[in-house]
């Protein structure tokens, strides 16, 4: 953690905060750009947000905890999201989802180790004519076995 302190590199806030300054309430698109760089939103990213824009941290975190859109701990290279809405549950998201969590070692919302695959649960891709669906990175899998979100899940690199 003391590593990646002292060698993550703040100097793309320079340009995102330059261009929000003296901005009232651009605090989403200032963390919107800072996720697009680092891919997630680090401490020290927040903090230095917090020191340059003298937005109180506590409000920075309670911005970055309320949005879905932020995350707060690194991503893994590939998302799968299995859906549990409705269509999908009925016809067997939840084992999916059980099968899915046990061959990753992993509980949805959380990513594997080595940072490979970041796994969600979600609910409703707005695909309910092919339940039960996963979303993997961008691509849509429909009528889905626990073997075949497996098998896509260990192809992925
Ligand atoms: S409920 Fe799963 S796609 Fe709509």
């Amino acid at each position: 953690m003391i590593s990646e302190l002292t060698t993550l590199d703040l100097s793309p806030l320079d340009g995102i905060l330059e261009k929000y300054a003296g901005q009232k309430g651009a605090i989403i698109p200032i963390l919107q750009h800072a996720q697009e760089v680092y891919g997630y939103l680090p401490p020290e990213v927040l903090k230095e947000i917090s020191q340059r824009t003298h937005i109180p941290l506590s409000r920075i975190y309670g911005v970055a905890t309320f949005y879905a859109q932020f995350y707060l701990t690194q991503r893994g290279r590939h998302v799968i999201r299995v859906c549990d809405g409705t269509a999908c549950h009925v016809r067997g998201a939840a084992k999916i989802i059980d099968e899915l969590g046990n061959d990753l070692h992993i509980l949805p919302g959380q990513t594997t180790d080595d940072y490979r695959v970041t796994y969600e649960v979600v609910y409703c891709l707005g695909s309910c004519g092919l339940a039960p669906v996963a979303v993997v990175d961008e691509h849509v899998e429909g009528r889905l076995t626990p073997a075949h979100l497996i098998e896509t899940a260990r192809s992925l690199k």
